[in-house]
């Protein structure tokens, strides 16, 4: 469900055109819509029984402000996994008591900040970090809260390179070590040992998986308790899939995440646990489009290329990942219009600068808008400014109103940021 269509044969988000952000704003941009990022948030919480605070909304997949303050006031808490995401946390008005610390290469200075700031909980994920941490907070005469992540050896995910439970993959602690970890960190000054957590991979829509890793983290909690070692939190980490290929109209329910939902009330029935979820894409993913420009057409004996302003610096997923998201013109194509096959590309000097191959749309020519679809999460958010490009700006929409909420980086600040070596 999302909230970019057409009317008129001009394609919106909420109520406000495309082609005027394009024309106010310039392309390329992300455009968010908030009716889509509060549904989503809503119909998690409902699917999954979980209170909103319990929600931990993982920033990595948007970091963007105006995202982040909607999310905050539905009373959504934060997956954090470096120091300026919990910053950004805060400064969006999600409190330290609603975020959490997920990471492997979790610093020093990061732990101190965190344990000074009074989060939630820290996910810790290795040995070195328990000791880590808990003298960091003994220091400061304070028992952090945490949970350990544990490897359930069992992956999952939309494509290897987003896969994490899997043993091969560096995250978390090894499942055979956990209950040895935990009894050492019930022990330690710094540390208020709460539960475990796990978070098995990305874009999931096939539910095995996810079912035979909470068995395990299920297995894991009974077999604590019966030491009696007290376990009172089960984060189970994010991962819910999108759907990204879907044709126009577009009609997908809430029935993933309502079938996710309900895998979790089987899996930790009676267990009197307090559940902790960490959704980045199933919130953010269908509430944002890029909304770019062809600036030229290449034809060649074999096809056609349509270049466009926006390239793998402003959405790597692509050449990342071979990641498909559908393209929509801004303006609707006649029904009698004859798709074509086109090749959409960047302007990025890499061969990899490529969002589509063989894509059947609607003849398209230079200064038409398109938009990729379901670009809301880890778009912007992984842009970057490769080729000196200008980092992509945001805009956020709500009803008939909309807000730049990261404009567009000015040529001043991109050289600006560089500093002339003294000797030069
Ligand atoms: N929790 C942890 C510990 C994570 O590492 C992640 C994502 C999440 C939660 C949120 O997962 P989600 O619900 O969004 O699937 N850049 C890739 C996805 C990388 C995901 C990394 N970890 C992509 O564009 O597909």
């Amino acid at each position: 469900m999302h909230h970019f269509d057409y009317r008129n044969g001009s394609l919106f988000a909420e109520d406000v055109p495309l082609s005027r952000i394009a024309q106010e704003v310039g392309t390329p941009v992300y455009v968010y819509s908030s009716a889509t990022l509060e549904r989503h948030f809503r119909v998690f919480c409902e699917a999954t029984g979980a209170k909103p605070n319990h929600v931990f909304y993982a920033v990595k997949a948007n970091g963007n402000l105006g995202v982040l303050m909607t999310l905050a006031k539905l009373g959504a808490g934060a997956d954090t996994v470096s120091e300026g995401e919990i910053r950004k946390a805060i400064a969006a008005g999600i409190p330290p008591e609603r975020i959490v610390f997920s990471g492997v290469g979790k610093t020093e200075a990061e732990l101190a900040y965190a344990v000074e700031t009074g989060i939630y909980q820290v996910n810790i994920e290795t040995e070195s970090e328990l000791d880590m941490l808990s003298a960091i907070a003994s220091a400061r005469g304070k028992r952090q809260a945490a949970v350990f992540r544990v490897n359930p050896e069992v992956g999952s995910g939309g494509h290897a390179k987003i896969t994490t439970g899997d043993s091969a993959n560096k995250f978390g602690v090894s499942f055979q070590e956990a209950e040895r970890l935990y009894h050492r960190a019930a022990n330690m000054p710094g540390i208020s040992i709460q539960g475990i957590a796990a978070h098995i991979g990305s874009q999931i829509t096939e539910f095995s998986a996810y079912r035979a890793a909470f068995t395990k983290l299920r297995g894991i909690v009974e077999n604590l308790r019966r030491m009696g070692l007290p376990v009172s939190r089960l984060d189970l980490g994010g991962g819910v899939g999108v759907p990204y290929e879907m044709s126009y109209p577009y009609r997908h329910g809430p029935d993933t995440v309502q079938a996710y939902g309900d895998m979790v009330r089987e899996v930790t029935a009676g267990l009197d646990i307090e559940l902790g979820f960490e959704p980045g894409r199933v919130i953010v993913g269908n509430a944002g489009v890029l909304l770019t420009r062809i600036v030229h057409t290449n034809h060649r004996a074999d096809r056609t290329f349509l270049i466009v302003d926006s390239g793998m610096n402003d959405l790597v997923r692509p050449a990342m990942y071979e990641a498909y998201h559908e393209i929509w013109p801004v303006t609707e194509p006649s029904a009698d219009a004859k798709p074509t096959p086109f090749d959409i590309v960047g302007p990025i000097c890499e061969s990899s600068d490529v969002f589509a191959t063989g894509r059947m749309m609607a003849p398209a020519k230079p200064g038409d808008l398109i938009v990729f679809k379901t670009a809301g999460a880890y778009g912007a958010s992984m842009s970057s400014t490769y080729n000196q490009r200008l980092l992509v700006p945001e805009v956020l929409v709500n009803g008939a109103e909309y807000a730049v909420t990261r404009p567009r980086q000015t040529y001043e600040e991109l050289l600006g940021t560089d500093r002339k070596p003294p000797w030069l």
